[in-house]
């Protein structure tokens, strides 16, 4: 599918539900770098990746990770996650069509060491976001990082209190500017969302 496709793809889906997409154009290449660089997705087993929409982390996260790791994307619009799934054909990645928050349920008993989320927290229904934090926390290995993309820096305060360490930086070369967040368990400060 062409870049043009893909854009239009997933304008599409903006439209039909504004709120759960949050972006009128997919992330940028030097942003999804950007938050990458975050973590040492490299060396990672296995990534979870939430809200995969056109795929745009996910080509380079297949792109970053070894033969043998494997990659979990959930896509929530049933539309994006079979096109998803339709285009990429590696025997690493999973598409998941089922909401971020059900991620224990899909990785029956293991972890991930990096967990990519471009989900629109501040629009998502009344909890759900929170769900969704709580869910990856449950599911982070030891040592692992979360990822956050954001367009605004109102989720800051409960990443600190899912996470405990959180370190943010801009990437400007976005529509519109990305926050981006990398969110580690900090055994001495934080004991899940509240
Ligand atoms: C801002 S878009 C990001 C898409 C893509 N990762 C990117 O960076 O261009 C957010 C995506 O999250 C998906 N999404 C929203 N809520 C979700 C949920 N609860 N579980 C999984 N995906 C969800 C939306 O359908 C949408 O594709």
């Amino acid at each position: 599918m062409s870049r043009g496709g893909s854009r239009s793809r997933f304008l599409r889906s903006f439209l039909t539900s504004p709120r759960q997409v949050g972006a009128v154009l997919p992330t940028s290449r030097r942003t999804v770098r950007d938050t990458l660089a975050m973590a040492p997705v490299e060396s990672a087993r296995r990534v979870v990746e939430i809200g995969a929409g056109t795929g745009v982390y996910t080509r380079e996260i297949l792109a970053r990770i070894g033969p043998e790791a494997r990659v979990l994307a959930f896509e929530i619009d049933p539309a994006l996650a079979r096109a998803l799934d339709a285009e990429i054909a590696d025997p690493r990645l999973s598409v998941i069509n089922d909401s971020a928050a059900e991620v224990a349920k899909h990785l029956n008993g293991a972890t991930a060491d990096v967990i990519v989320s471009a989900v629109p927290f501040t629009s998502l229904p009344p909890g759900l976001g929170r769900k969704i934090l709580e869910a990856s926390r449950a599911v982070l290995a030891p040592g692992g990082a979360m990822l956050v993309l954001q367009y605004s820096p109102f989720v800051e305060i409960q990443l600190k209190r899912t996470f405990g360490s959180v370190q943010r930086r801009i990437s400007p070369l976005n529509v519109p500017p990305a926050f981006l967040y990398a969110c580690r368990i900090d055994s001495n400060g934080a004991a899940g969302a509240r």
